[in-house]
């Protein structure tokens, strides 16, 4: 598994506003957006492509263009829909399928929801988006569903990340091919599995209280 943490001040600067208990939904939706396009730029740095052949209004060249199949953007229910449009705003000919996880607060263990993928990922590369990976047992799940589907590479963009979630993460994901493009790693997981210093529930923060 690589780990990517980004290493940009813009980043630092929107994650720094996103954190703070006074900013409010609208801003955070909006933070959470821009983040992930820059996050993006990154995450599909070895997205396929082939090479195609294109007249200029000059002469003839060839030139690159995103191979098929199209690459699959999973955003994980709840909180990972904040992060769809800044996603395929960068990969606009992506398909989208969905993930709807939740976590048991008291457990933190997830369970599945709700599913609306292809059947068959063979050879497909596939973005998993969700802002917050803390024990791992969210992302860990989605991942091996890809897998188990035929996926051949799995990219995974987070907001923030625990140390240990990481860890978790290594473990399970051995001898696949697994990228993590961060924002941030933070300090820890408090007891109750929320990252610290971390933003709160990513979800409630986006869409309010459930
Ligand atoms: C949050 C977050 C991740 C998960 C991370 O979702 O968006 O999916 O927790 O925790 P983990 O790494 O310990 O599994 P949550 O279960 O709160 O659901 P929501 O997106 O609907 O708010
Ligand atoms: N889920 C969140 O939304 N925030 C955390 O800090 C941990 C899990």
């Amino acid at each position: 598994m690589r780990v990517h943490v980004a290493d940009h001040p813009l980043i630092t600067h929107k994650l720094t506003v996103l954190r703070d208990r006074t900013t409010h939904s609208p801003v955070f939706r909006a933070l959470t957006e821009e983040l992930v396009t820059l996050l993006a730029y990154e995450a599909t740095r070895n997205v396929r492509t082939e090479t195609v052949d294109i007249e200029t209004p000059v002469t003839s060249t060839t030139g690159l263009a995103i191979s098929q199949p199209r690459p699959l953007v999973v955003p994980i229910l709840r909180a990972g829909l904040g992060m769809l449009e800044g996603m395929v705003k960068l990969l606009p000919t992506a398909e989208v399928g969905f993930l709807g996880m939740v976590r048991n607060e008291e457990t933190l263990e997830p369970t599945t929801y709700a599913e609306r993928l292809p059947d068959d990922l063979s050879d497909r590369q596939c973005f998993v988006l969700d802002p917050m990976l803390a024990t791992g047992g969210s992302l860990g799940a989605a991942i091996e569903f890809l897998f188990d589907r035929g996926a051949v590479d799995v990219t995974a963009i987070c907001l923030l990340a625990a140390p240990e979630g990481i860890a978790a993460l290594e473990k399970a994901t051995e001898g696949r091919d697994v990228t993590i493009v961060l924002g941030a790693m933070d300090e820890r997981l408090d007891e109750n599995g929320y990252i610290v210093p971390g933003l709160g529930d990513a979800g409630d923060r986006l869409y309010g209280l459930v």
